[in-house]
C-alpha cells in the first residue's frame, strides 16, 4: 500500500536531512517527523522539539504518534540505548543496540574487540592508571596517539610528537579530566601513515552490503591542517581506491567484524562505519562508528539509487543478502560550509541567503546541518552550517558544480575548505 507509513528521524544535522530527503522519495512514506531536525528538514515533514537524547520522551512521542519505523541516526542516542529501549516496547526501530554500538562509544571496547579477533589495527595498550600510562609511553616511539576512550566529538585524540607532549595529554584526560568521563580511560597506540577513507555497510547482523568507498576532511584548514572537526567536506566514490581494495576490505575487516560482533553476543544491526588508513601493510581500522558519517551521509544519499526504506525493511527482518542495492556510478562532492570561528567558539543566529540559487545551478542539491528558521529568515544554528552537494559524470566535474554553487552562499563568517578533493585527485591508485 502506498503512503502509509510515519517515520521518526532521530538528530538534527545535515546526516538527518540527507536521509530524509531520500526518505521522502519513497512510494511509501506518508509523513516523516525529525527530533528535533533543523531549518532544512522543516521542509520535508514535521520537527518535533525533543532532543536526540531525551530517550523517554521520543518514545512517548512515538507511541502517541503511532509512528510505524524510526530512524536512530547519531551517536549519542546509540550510546544511550535508544534502540533498546523501542524495541522493549514493541516498537520498530533501525540502528544499533547499546552492547552493539560501544565499538564507537568506548575506543577501548573496540581495541580489545579488534585485539581478540585479530582485526587488522594499530598496536595499542589501554590505561586507566597515569603513571602506568606515563611509564608506557616513555618507551614508546614517536609519533605517538592519545586517545579519550568516550565520546569526544572528535576531539579526544592527539597526535603527540614529543613525549612532554604525550604526558601533558595524558595528564590532561587521565588527571585534569579535561574530557570528563570519556577521558578516564585512555588508549595509547602506534602512529600510522597512509590515506585515510570512510568505509559504510548495512548490516542485518548476519549479512553486510558495502557502500562505495568515500573521504571526509576532519581538519579545518587547507592542506589537512588546523584542528579537527566532524567533517569539512566528502568525496565519493574516492578515485584512488580499487574494486579489489573495497572486496579486501570486505573480506578483511566489514565481514569479519560481523562475525565476530555475532560470536560475541551483540550481533551488529543497522550502519557499520569504520575509518580505515591505508598503510603500506594494507588496511588498518582507525575507528570504528556504530552509525552513518556526517557529511558522507550527504555525499551517499545522492548517489544511492535503491529505495532506501526497502534497504532498511530487509535488514530489520534480515533478508539483506536477497536484495541488490543500486549505486549511480556518478561521482559526488559535499562541501561544508561552517559558522566563523568553528570548531572552537562560534556565533549562532547569521542569516543565510542564496540557497535557492545555489540549487539553481544543475545537479546541486543543499542540506542543512545547523540552521533554523528565524520569523521570514533562516539562520545559522550551529558550528557546521549547511553541506553543498553536487553529482556529476567525473570528480572533478562534481567539485567544480559544487563550488559553483558554494558562492552563491553568503552568510556573516561563512568559511570552507577550497581543496576538497583535491589530494585525492593527485594520488596513485592502491
Ligand atoms: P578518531 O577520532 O579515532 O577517528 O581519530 C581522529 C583522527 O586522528 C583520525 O581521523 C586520524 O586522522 C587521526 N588518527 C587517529 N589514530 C591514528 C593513528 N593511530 N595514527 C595516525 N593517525 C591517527
Ligand atoms: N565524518 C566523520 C564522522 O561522521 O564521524
Amino acid at each position: 500500500m502506498a503512503n502509509t507509513k510515519k517515520i521518526l528521524i532521530i538528530g538534527g544535522g545535515g546526516r538527518e536531512h540527507a536521509v530524509g530527503w531520500k526518505v521522502a522519495q519513497s512510494p511509501n512514506v506518508a509523513k516523516i517527523y525529525f527530533a528535533p531536525g533543523n531549518g532544512g528538514t522543516a521542509l520535508l515533514g514535521e520537527n518535533v522539539p525533543i532532543a536526540a537524547t531525551d530517550i523517554s520522551a521520543l518514545l512517548e512521542f512515538a507511541k502517541k504518534e503511532s509512528i510505524d519505523l524510526t530512524l536512530a541516526l547519531p551517536d549519542d542516542p546509540l550510546a544511550l540505548g535508544v534502540v533498546d529501549e523501542f524495541r522493549k516496547a514493541g516498537l520498530k526501530v533501525w540502528g544499533a543496540t547499546k552492547a552493539a554500538a560501544q565499538l564507537e562509544s568506548s575506543k577501548a571496547f573496540a581495541k580489545d574487540f579488534m585485539k581478540r579477533h585479530n582485526l587488522p589495527t594499530a598496536r595499542f595498550e589501554t590505561f586507566t592508571d597515569f603513571e602506568k600510562a606515563k611509564a608506557y609511553v616513555a618507551g614508546h616511539s614517536l609519533p605517538v596517539v592519545v586517545k579519550a576512550s568516550g565520546l569526544a566529538l572528535g576531539k579526544g585524540v592527539i597526535i603527540c610528537q614529543t613525549h612532554d607532549e604525550a604526558y601533558e595529554a595524558l595528564e590532561n584526560m587521565l588527571v585534569k579530566k579535561v574530557f570528563g568521563e570519556s577521558g578516564s580511560e585512555v588508549v595509547v597506540e602506534e602512529f600510522l601513515t597512509g590515506p585515510e577513507i570512510s568505509v559504510h555497510a548495512f548490516s542485518d547482523g548476519k549479512n553486510c552490503k558495502m557502500f562505495p568507498s568515500s573521504q571526509d576532511h576532519k581538519r579545518i584548514g587547507e592542506g589537512n591542517t588546523g584542528l579537527n572537526t566532524g567533517g569539512m567536506g566528502t568525496i565519493a566514490p574516492v578515485p584512488f581506491v580499487s574494486g579489489e581494495m573495497m572486496t579486501r576490505i570486505e573480506k578483511e575487516i566489514i565481514a569479519p567484524t560481523l562475525s565476530a560482533m555475532t560470536a560475541d553476543g551483540m550481533p551488529f544491526e543497522g550502519l557499520l562505519f569504520p575509518g580505515l588508513m591505508l598503510t603500506s601493510d594494507g588496511p588498518k581500522v582507525i575507528e570504528y562508528n556504530a552509525r552513518f558519517g556526517d557529511p558522507e551521509t550527504e555525499s551517499y544519499m545522492r548517489l544511492l539509487d535503491t529505495d532506501i526504506l526497502e534497504v532498511i525493511e530487509a535488514s530489520l527482518v534480515g533478508t539483506l543478502d536477497t536484495l541488490d542495492i543500486k549505486w549511480k556510478s556518478d561521482s559526488i562532492a559535499t562541501i561544508i560550509l561552517a559558522s566563523g570561528g568553528y570548531p572552537e567558539k562560534y556565533e549562532k543566529g547569521k542569516v543565510i541567503t542564496g540557497i535557492e540559487e545555489a540549487e539553481k545551478v544543475p545537479n546541486v542539491v543543499v542540506f542543512h546541518c545547523g540552521t533554523k528558521r528565524d520569523g521570514d529568515n533562516l539562520v545559522t544554528n550551529g558550528g557546521r552550517v549547511l553541506a553543498v552537494s553536487a553529482i556529476a559524470g567525473t570528480l572533478e566535474e562534481a567539485l567544480i558544480t559544487a563550488y559553483t554553487a558554494v558562492e552563491k552562499i553568503h552568510f556573516e563568517g561563512m568559511q570552507y575548505r577550497k581543496d576538497i578533493g583535491k589530494s585525492a585527485l593527485g594520488q596513485g591508485r592502491v
